[in-house]
């Protein structure tokens, strides 16, 4: 019998219509466009304006498009899994509440945290209900309000982070496409170099934790760089060399959208051409575990059955893995 992999099968994805560019952040902070675009990459950012919306509003309106697009009614879906550090609230899952706004009432649902290796991870836990040949259409959606945790004072985090939601369907195969392969890594060090420290058990909302700034994003830009350019690239060449792919076979490398320079030199060490690698860091920022599928998306058209995609990314943990995955369709849609 051939081995059940899992494959996607459609990509949905939705981005606020605000965007705020880097000449009005300037007005903000202490900045330009010119040390933006020269250290990080980043041109402009989508903002969930909505008030009292959070990140399911972004997730449902993804999930309604990947529903539409893959012809899906939403009695069909058996688990919703959803990557995001901002959820609608700490409990219960923001996966729960996508489901139910988008009417999705015979699936089972929970959300990881991930930082911005969530695709990465809650794709690899995907892929393994749909290999277990019991969950045959599972959705993985990807919802960021990172809006909702910056610091719009701080000009060492303001410029890096947007919004928005994706999710992907996947669907068991016996062909020879889907999940090949992948590698997940985690370092708990790392919660000293990136992390929010306070919303949780440790330090509850007070009025401390407010005066303080302690329920923003926290950053040190520079060790978090340094392991990130390293352990990126790391994974990306062990997944290439574990399944004797050289540059010539890949068709696409598909990174996280951190920094333009964490990029860059992933390909390099991987030795692909310019022309291989997705980006489009400039429009949208760091939206946290959306970033590759943001890319899938917008890449779908372009994209064709077969192709051999490495998938990397590294976040909040530390967390990083890489993924080999042969693309399922050609798009029509
Ligand atoms: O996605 C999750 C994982 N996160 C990452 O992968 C992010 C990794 N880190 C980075 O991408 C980079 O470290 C940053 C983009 C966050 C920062 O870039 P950097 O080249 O490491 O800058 P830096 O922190 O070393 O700062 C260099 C200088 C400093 O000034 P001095 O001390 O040299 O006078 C900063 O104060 O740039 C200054 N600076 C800015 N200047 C203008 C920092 N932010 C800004 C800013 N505009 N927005």
């Amino acid at each position: 019998m051939s081995k059940i992999r899992a494959t996607i099968t459609g990509v949905g994805a939705y981005v606020p219509d605000y965007i705020l560019d880097n000449h009005e952040l300037g007005k903000m902070v202490d900045t330009t466009d010119e040390w933006i675009m020269t250290r990080v990459g980043i041109k402009e950012r989508h903002i969930l304006k909505e008030k009292g919306e959070g990140a399911s509003f972004m997730g449902e309106r993804a999930v309604k498009q990947l529903l539409e697009k893959t012809n899906t009614s939403p009695d069909e879906i058996d688990l919703v899994l959803c990557s995001t550090v901002t959820p609608d609230m700490l409990f219960p899952s923001t996966a729960s509440v996508i489901a139910d706004k988008v009417g999705i009432k015979k699936a089972f649902h929970f959300d990881i945290n991930a930082g911005c290796s969530g695709f990465i991870y809650t794709l690899i836990t995907a892929s393994k209900f749909v290999e277990s040949g019991q969950y045959k259409k599972v959705i993985v959606v990807s919802a960021e309000k990172m809006s909702a945790v910056v610091d719009y004072t701080d000009r060492t985090t303001c410029p890096l982070f947007g919004d928005a939601a994706t999710a992907v369907m996947l669907e068991p195969t016996s062909e020879n496409i889907g999940l090949m392969d992948y590698i997940a890594r985690s370092d708990g060090m790392g919660r000293h170099y990136l992390h929010m420290k306070a919303g949780g058990s440790c330090y509850p909302s007070s009025h401390e934790t407010i005066d303080k700034k302690m329920h923003y994003v926290y950053q040190e830009g520079q060790p978090v760089f340094k392991h990130a350019v390293s352990k990126m690239a790391d994974v990306s060449v062990e997944i290439m060399e574990r399944n004797n792919l050289t540059a010539n076979d890949i068709a696409w490398l598909v990174p996280h959208q951190a920094n333009n320079r964490i990029i860059e030199a992933t390909a390099k060490r991987m030795e692909l051409a310019p022309e291989k690698v997705m980006v489009n860091i400039q429009m949208y920022g760091n939206t946290t575990s959306a970033t590759i599928p943001l890319c899938l998306w917008e890449w779908e058209n372009q994209l064709e059955k077969g192709d051999n995609l490495i998938l990397s990314a590294f976040g909040a943990g530390f967390t990083w893995g890489s993924i080999f995955l042969k693309w399922g369709y050609n798009s029509d849609k």
